[in-house]
């Protein structure tokens, strides 16, 4: 199944390291980082999962869960959690979903075959609370995702849901920021009574609005 920016997520039951989920359920109110990484034991996924469990309070700051998946067993999910908490000096604070079936790799497409018709690629699929797919990125098993990208864009989408504004390239939490172009100068005189920068027509800059 191709999932595109806006569609609403496809449910799903599975077993995960913290029990059964049904996915929406599990979601509730929260953003959701949903992740896949091609296989248990392997190095690079060692360390994604490390530094993703580091970065709970972060996680937990912009009302997002994280959840990883890889088609190993539920068991296999248990030992290898003891060696990422040995070797990255984080235990695992959010589930891994255990999809040996593939039931929901298929379903989020997750396995491309002409890359590995066996294993996972590295997908992420950032969901909103409204259970909207939000991003989506594919990485290759051999590169290591940013997950600080990751949070990146989730700041992006939290404030330019709550502003006409969007956020430029490169652009860091408390940067400034751009005004959307369907809004006319007479209405950012009104939304950004502070002052805004025009640099052209088209590109007009604000301070970042507090969120
Ligand atoms: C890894 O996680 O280290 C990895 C997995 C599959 C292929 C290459 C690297």
């Amino acid at each position: 199944m191709t999932l595109r920016l806006g569609d609403i997520v496809p449910d799903f039951e599975a077993a995960t390291t913290e029990g059964p989920i049904q996915f929406h359920q599990w979601a509730g109110k929260s953003w959701v980082v949903l992740f896949s990484h091609p296989k248990n034991y392997t190095p690079v996924c060692t360390t994604e999962l490390g530094y993703t469990a580091k970065l709970s309070p972060e996680f937990a700051r912009r009302n997002v869960k994280a959840i990883g998946l890889s088609v190993d067993k539920l068991e296999d999910h248990h030992g290898w959690a003891r060696d990422i908490e040995e070797t990255q000096g984080a235990a695992l604070n959010f589930p891994l979903i255990a999809d040996p079936d593939r039931k929901v790799a298929n379903l989020y497409d997750m396995i491309h075959p002409n890359a590995s018709d066996t294993f996972t690629v590295r997908s992420v699929f950032v969901i909103d609370p409204n259970k909207k797919l939000r991003l989506s990125l594919t990485y290759p098993a051999s590169t290591g995702r940013n997950f600080d990208e990751i949070l990146r864009v989730i700041d992006s989408l939290q404030l330019t849901d709550g502003y006409k504004v969007a956020t430029p390239v490169n652009w860091k939490n408390g940067e400034d920021v751009i005004i959307v172009p369907s809004v006319n100068d007479e209405q950012a005189k009104q939304l950004f009574p502070n002052g805004f920068k025009t640099i052209k027509p088209y590109l007009r800059t604000v301070p970042q609005p507090k969120p």
